[in-house]
């Protein structure tokens, strides 16, 4: 398995953390990025009691994470996304970034996806960070299950998009890390304008079941 040193942008929110954890848990480097580097150093601590003792994990600022970095997540709230992806540009140059981002509104009739001019949140980063390499993924993950355990989420799929072919292959290999298996190739990265809100249908399946519902894909043949 290649392992790399991967920058969790956000990483001290619920869902960062929780990728963070599995990657750490699967033998990847992590290094928890926040606006405080401070806060990222307090959550890494938390992260790496909880992944084992050989787990690698700390934290710095945003941009010293995405600079030390291979590969650099995305899990801030879309509102603040521009500033922040605008922001780390120069240290996101080469570097593959993968956005879980999911733009959504909520009012009386549930959650929905919001317009996004670009198209998704991951075509906005790539027009803001044109030198990385985006890919979309890790999108219809719950947080909670993320972090609820080490056993792999192997009922759910993750769905993978992208235009830059090693940015989808590096995406769909720390898919690994989550359920057990490669992340499934879901197409360019126009496809995250229907990745990204189909979120919205899930919290409200969530909400009406007491859920916490999620992706699997039938028809593909399996390892
Ligand atoms: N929660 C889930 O179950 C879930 C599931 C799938 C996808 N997602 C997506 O993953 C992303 C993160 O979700 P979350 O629930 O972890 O979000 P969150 O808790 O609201 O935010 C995550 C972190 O982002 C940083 N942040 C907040 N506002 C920011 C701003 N304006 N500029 C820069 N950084 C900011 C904060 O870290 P610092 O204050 O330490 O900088 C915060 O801890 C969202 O886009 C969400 O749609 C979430």
């Amino acid at each position: 398995m290649t392992t790399y040193k991967i920058a969790v942008i956000g990483g001290t929110g619920p869902q960062g953390r929780g990728l963070a954890y599995r990657f750490a848990t699967s033998g990847h480097t992590v290094v928890i990025g926040s606006r405080s580097d401070e806060r990222a150093r307090d959550m890494a601590a938390d992260i790496a009691r909880r992944s084992g003792e050989h787990a690698l994990v700390s934290g710095a600022d945003n941009t010293t994470a995405a600079r030390s970095a291979d590969v650099v997540i995305l899990a801030v709230p879309y509102q603040g996304h521009a500033e922040l992806v605008a922001s780390l540009a120069d240290q996101l140059a080469g570097k593959v970034l993968i956005s879980c981002v999911n733009p959504l509104g909520f009012d009386k009739r549930g959650p929905y996806g919001l317009d996004i001019a670009d198209g998704s949140a991951a075509e906005e980063a790539q027009r803001l960070a044109p030198e990385a390499k985006v890919a979309g993924a890790f999108h219809h993950l719950s947080a909670v299950n993320l972090w609820s355990g080490a056993e792999f989420l192997d009922h759910e799929d993750v769905l993978v998009c992208g235009d830059d072919e090693h940015a989808k292959t590096v995406a769909a290999a720390l898919s690994c890390a989550v359920t057990g298996r490669d992340g499934i190739d879901a197409g360019a990265l126009r496809a995250a304008r229907h990745l990204e809100p189909l979120t919205a249908t899930l919290i409200s399946i969530n909400k009406r079941y007491k859920t916490r519902s999620g992706i699997h894909i039938v028809g593909l043949e399996r390892d």
